[in-house]
């Protein structure tokens, strides 16, 4: 790594479309918000640019479900989200918006960019037209039949029942979401960014940020830019797979417009994802022009000396360590100026459940961040939320976890250590600082200061939060323990000054635990700050340029110095009572979920309607046996089979590959709908569907017939 100049920190931009919940805060924005307000501490130039992802399909199938417009619906949202995050302390420097001006200027520049190089591939496909809506439909806007495991219920993009990704076209029985008739496939041309043209560029990048490639000796300069095994392992399997073109414009009205007007860009938008991550660019420009440097976002971009660090959640990686560069490489290809750096970190985190289930925005299964912060302060959730960082694995939040962390850690360590340290002195010793601390006296507290700084500095660096915040509150612990052990209240009668000692240590501990807690509890560490009569905030404290951090190496509290008159209680203890009606709106939502779910068992005992055995006669059952099987690129479900039926070889695509290994399948015998019309799935033909049988928990059981020689006869 460059020695670095200066940070931009990004965090992906939720989508206008709901109210962001704790999954979110824990995932991206409060692991963000920590380390941008550590680097602050550190006098260095970093900035946080966020906003709200305001285009999509999303918004404008709930925008036609509430008879509202779509910038009602982001309107709504942003302003939501925006409110929640500052509530919450997320201390952006620019939280904006795709829908704005400046942002459809930016994504404009960069398509044009690409059209002009000639980059992107014009290519006309097949896609449904809702003849009644007079309109092509995007993949969400499309619902029929999964050919995969018959859901009548599959979405054109994705089956909810069995987790294949879908075409629109692989669908049986489509039908259009606007009008439930049935669409027709009409030719449209669409513009297609050519991801394997920057395969080899691609892979050199994410060489460079991959533990397994970067050689021992550059290890330790490069240490801040490795990337997380997810985030590595994730995009190996991309580029494994091989990089193909990806559509980047979509015949919808709701987005940004194509800047040419060609006839055929007539009626397309770019496609969300497209101008979501230019997001970042556009408003770190609108950031420059409020801060009145129209372009000081140039030092953040295109300085090299500078460091870009994408905070994201764990499904949006290809994303960011794919699509976005190679964009960005598009724009820099040919360049001698304005070229863009790429980031040099993309933190994935995993995902925290709630009570030990996944949130769901569908199923109503979730705690909102506005809500949240309705009841409880933000502090005792940003502290709860940072011990359970979803950093290598999914974690868990619960009601309980909260309750104790905020009681026995927040309260009982930290508030009462800081509430008994100002009482005390203001009791005993006039409300000012009794004695001049030394180093040598700082050193005997139990804390080895210069390895726990070094050890936090690293933690905060390489993104370990949990690790950096429990080292915080092992300061406090050690703190606590100083102060009940040194008994100041006893010894003032027999030794004053060994009291007076304690207190004006255990005042400069105060100080010190408002620094290194600031990052994860900023409002706690201003509310300590002013007991302790120190003037203005931590942010007007902060000088770029002058580490406070590094000022946790000495006392800083001079002798004579005076404290405020009263203390406050920095945490309100949380009553069973307090958390009880929570505890009830869990367990509704998850009678409610079983309920659902024994309503979809029953559902399965349905028999179907009946049919005549003319209607039976139809099918043509046979038995059939693999001759070979493998897995389908991009398709984790899918094999792809060549079954020996009677003289003939059929190919046949079955989603099983969860349940049987290629080589399992090879030589079993099987059943064969031998007469179903041909589909193509995935790009690959599929003559036939195989019997299977489901057991507990989705398991799959093939039918496999047995007996000598039954090889392509029917089944009767
Ligand atoms: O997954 C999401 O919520 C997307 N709106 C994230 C976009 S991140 C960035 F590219 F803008
Ligand atoms: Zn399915």
């Amino acid at each position: 790594m460059h020695p670095v100049k200066r940070t931009l920190v990004t965090t992906a931009l939720p989508y206008a479309n709901g109210p962001v919940h704790l999954g979110h805060l824990a995932g991206v924005y409060l692991p963000a918000d920590i380390y941008v307000r550590y680097k602050r501490l550190k006098g260095e130039d970093v900035i946080h640019i966020g906003g709200s992802d305001e285009h999509g399909v999303p918004i404008t199938i709930t925008a036609e479900k509430e008879g509202i417009s779509p910038q009602d619906v982001v309107d709504r949202y942003h302003r939501m989200n925006h409110d929640a995050f500052r509530k919450c302390g997320i201390s952006f420097d620019y939280y904006g918006r795709t829908s704005s001006v400046g942002h459809h200027e930016t994504a404009k520049e960069f398509f044009l960019e690409i059209e002009k190089k000639g980059i992107f591939r014009r290519k006309t496909e097949k896609q449904f037209f809702d003849v009644e809506a007079n309109r092509f439909l995007s993949d969400r806007y499309v619902t029929g039949t999964c050919p995969i495991c018959g859901n009548p219920e599959a979405n054109g993009d994705q089956c909810e029942q069995c987790g294949t990704h879908l075409s629109p076209t692989e669908l049986l029985n489509p039908k259009s979401k606007l009008s439930n008739a049935t669409p027709e496939l009409r030719d449209t041309m669409h513009w297609f960014f050519p991801l394997g043209r920057f395969q080899e560029a691609l892979e050199e990048y994410v060489d460079t940020h991959d533990s397994q490639k970067i050689s021992p000796e550059s290890f330790e300069k490069e240490q801040y830019s490795v990337w997380r095994p997810n985030v590595v392992n994730y995009t190996r399997t991309w580029l494994k797979q091989g990089l193909s073109d990806r559509a980047i414009t979509r015949d919808l009205s709701w987005g940004i417009e194509l800047p040419i007007s060609d006839r055929e860009a007539q009626g397309k938008v770019l496609y969300v994802w497209f101008d979501a991550v230019l997001g970042y660019i556009s408003f770190t420009r609108q950031w420059a022009a409020q801060v009145g440097d129209e372009s000081l976002w140039r030092a953040y971009w295109q300085d090299p000396e500078s460091r870009i660090v994408n905070f994201i959640g764990k499904d949006n990686v290809v994303f960011h360590t794919l699509m976005f560069p190679a964009i960005l490489m598009a724009w820099n290809e040919g360049r001698e100026n304005g070229i863009y750096n790429l980031a040099d970190n993309v933190p994935a985190s995993e995902f925290m459940n709630f009570e030990g289930r996944k949130f769901s925005k569908s199923r109503n299964y979730a705690v909102y961040l506005g809500e949240f912060l309705e009841k409880f302060p933000a502090d005792t959730l940003r502290y709860s939320i940072a011990m359970n960082y979803p950093e290598n694995k999914d974690t868990d939040f619960s009601w309980q976890d909260f309750q104790n962390r905020t009681n026995g850690e927040l309260a009982d360590t930290l508030g009462n250590f800081i509430k008994r340290s100002v009482d005390f002195t203001n009791s005993r010793f006039e409300g000012v600082v009794p004695h001049a601390c030394s180093d040598e006296e700082w050193n005997t507290l139990g804390i080895e200061w210069h390895e726990t700084l070094g050890k936090l500095d690293q933690a905060f660096e390489q993104c370990h939060f949990r690790e950096a915040v429990s080292l915080g509150m092992e300061i406090a612990r050690a703190a606590n323990r100083f102060l009940t052990e040194s008994e100041p209240w006893k010894v003032i009668k027999t030794d004053p000054a060994a009291a007076a000692r304690t207190m004006a240590l255990s005042l400069n501990l105060c100080q010190a635990l408002s620094v290194a807690l600031y990052p994860v509890i900023p409002d706690t560490a201003g509310r300590i700050r002013s007991m302790l009569g120190l003037e203005g905030s931590i942010e007007e404290t902060i000088v770029c340029g002058q580490s406070l951090f590094s000022g946790l190496l000495s006392p800083q509290l001079q002798q004579g110095h005076r404290i405020r008159k009263q203390s406050e209680i920095l945490f309100t203890k949380i009553e069973d009572a307090d958390i009880e009606p929570e505890l009830k709106k869990i367990e509704r939502l998850l009678a409610e979920t079983e309920k659902r779910e024994a309503g979809a068992a029953l559902e399965r005992l349905t028999f179907k309607p009946e049919i005549s055995f003319d209607d039976f006669q139809k099918v043509d059952l046979r038995a059939a046996t693999v001759l070979s099987a493998e897995k389908v690129k991009k398709a984790g479900k899918l094999l792809k089979l060549q079954l020996k039926v009677g003289p003939e070889t059929r190919q046949v695509l079955a989603g099983v590959a969860e349940h049987y290994s290629p080589e399992e399948m090879v030589g079993k015998q099987v059943v064969l709908v031998a007469n179903l019309a041909e589909r193509t799935i995935r790009g690959e033909v599929s003559q036939g569907m195989i019997l299977a049988v489901e057991g507990q928990e989705g398991k799959l059981f093939l039918l496999e017939p047995s007996g000598n020689d039954i090889n392509g006869n029917q089944i009767q």
